[in-house]
């Protein structure tokens, strides 16, 4: 019987850094799944309709993916920005001072695409992972966030109809316009 005996020296030897940081590494590619497959939609339905057309994309499927990924890795999934369009999509606290954290570095010259913030923070008496991904622009995201003469006059008016309140414009490729952010209770 010595498999057990080496499984447990094993488990042993596992250095406790380890352990802490394995749910930041599970984190990580589950805020990473998200944003590259909805890219890859918002792109293909540009080519197809144009942006206007995309709309319902960012609106509907990008909710629908999170909610997917959600229940399939028990993460609490959603985006949030600074300068929200979605009225929802407003940070907490946490969320607020990570995400202006991350546009002073990336100011200071960081890549905007490695920026994230890991933490156990503790919440109403619970301990909670969370885990925060900034999410950069880049040249197909200023056909719906970038300044006025980016965007074509159809984008620009169903934006305004859908989202009376928007505050995601104005922004140039490489700004952060937002961030993944995902939530675990331990
Ligand atoms: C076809 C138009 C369109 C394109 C292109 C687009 N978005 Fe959006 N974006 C939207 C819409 C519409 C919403 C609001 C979605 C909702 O109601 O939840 C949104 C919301 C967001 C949010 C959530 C926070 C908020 O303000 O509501 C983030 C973050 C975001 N977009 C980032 C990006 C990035 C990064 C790109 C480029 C990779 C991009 N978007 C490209 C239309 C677009």
């Amino acid at each position: 019987m010595r498999l057990p005996f080496i499984a447990a020296a094993i488990f042993a030897a596992v250095p406790s850094f380890a352990q802490d940081t394995a749910w930041v590494d599970d984190a990580r590619k589950v805020a990473g799944s998200v944003p590259p497959k909805l890219l890859a939609v918002l792109a293909d339905e540009i080519a197809k309709g144009g942006p206007e057309g995309a709309i319902e994309i960012c609106r509907d499927k990008a909710p629908a993916m999170a909610k997917a990924a959600s229940e399939e890795t028990g993460w609490a999934i959603r985006r949030v920005s600074l300068k929200n369009r979605n009225p929802r999509a407003v940070p907490d606290a946490w969320e607020r001072a990570a995400l202006e954290d991350f546009d002073r570095r990336a100011a200071a010259g960081e890549t905007a695409m490695t920026l994230e913030k890991a933490e156990v923070v503790s919440e109403n008496g619970k301990q909670v992972r969370r885990y925060l991904r900034a999410l950069p622009t880049q040249e197909l995201c200023m056909n719906c966030h970038g300044p006025v003469d980016r965007m074509t006059p159809a984008v620009i008016a169903k934006l305004k109809a859908l989202y009376p309140e928007d505050r995601g414009t104005g922004y140039t490729a490489g700004q952060i316009r937002g961030a993944m952010t995902i939530r675990k209770a331990m």
